[in-house]
């Protein structure tokens, strides 16, 4: 009669250690108050935990008025983006742990838009330079019957970077010049009309660059790269807006 060998138990992982941290959130509520207020919260977390899990503890276990935008809490619908310690970020993306927990997070929403509530900014101003664009694709004939629009994989790469975006607006509102100017298109718009203007299917990226041929449009740029280091997709922001520059001055290549 065989006997079974047991294999040893693996050790017990020691727990997770919480530490707690301290959110500085710029609060806002248009009913009650004439200027925003700052205002702190202490909150129990995990090192796994990301601005997103603190903002959710402070409001369903401290304050349930705050208020903030977010959709997937995993950086693709681009509701949450914040300034988090003066930058721009997604609250989703970003772990606490990777911030200085030693000094308390400042939390505020994204400058440039009308402030509506905590941190919540209208983004009606954002999404109308966005349709402005004419973010579409924009062909002059139609595909052979039961055929698709054929593309190289050369042709694919030339505007690849900027199918990435999710409309978050971490660009546009870490603008200076945007800022200043709330008429400028902003790095968004400008990435979005890049996406279809070297897209080798379409056939309107004239009409997009006369577009952004104005005195509110590309050459209101000035090569900050706020919005590539904004951008949380990793997108070369200022290198499309470059792109589009050249291609008004030179034509598309
Ligand atoms: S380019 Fe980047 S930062 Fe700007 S809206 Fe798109 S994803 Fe957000
Ligand atoms: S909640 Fe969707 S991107 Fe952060």
């Amino acid at each position: 009669m065989s006997t079974a060998v047991l294999d040893t138990p693996p050790a017990p992982e020691a727990p997770v250690q919480s530490f707690t941290v301290t959110l500085i959130i710029r609060r806002f509520d248009p009913d009650q108050d004439t200027e925003p207020r700052w205002q702190d919260f202490d909150v129990e977390m995990f090192p796994t935990d990301r601005i997103l899990d603190a903002l959710h503890k402070i409001k369903w276990e401290q304050d349930g008025s705050l208020t903030f935008r977010r959709s997937c809490a995993h950086g693709i619908c681009g509701s949450d983006a914040m300034r988090i310690n003066g930058r721009n970020r997604l609250a989703c993306k970003t772990l606490i742990k990777d911030l200085d927990i030693s000094k308390p997070i400042y939390v505020e929403a994204i400058k440039g838009l009308p402030l509506e509530k905590d941190l919540i900014v209208d983004m009606e101003p954002f999404f109308a330079s966005y349709r402005e664009v004419q973010p579409f694709l924009i062909p002059n004939s139609k595909p052979e019957k039961g055929k698709e629009r054929v593309q190289s994989v050369a042709d694919r790469a030339r505007f690849d970077d900027t199918t990435k975006c999710i409309l978050c607006a971490a660009c546009t509102s870490s603008c200076p010049v945007f800022w200043t100017d709330g008429q400028y298109f902003g790095p968004a718009a400008i990435v979005n009309a890049h996406r279809f203007i070297f897209d080798s299917r379409d056939d309107a990226s004239q009409v997009r660059l006369d577009i952004l041929n104005d005195k509110e449009g590309v050459w209101r740029c000035r090569t900050t790269f706020n919005c590539t280091d904004a951008c949380p997709r990793g997108i070369q922001v200022t290198q499309a807006i470059a792109e589009v520059k050249q291609a008004i001055l030179m034509g598309k290549r």
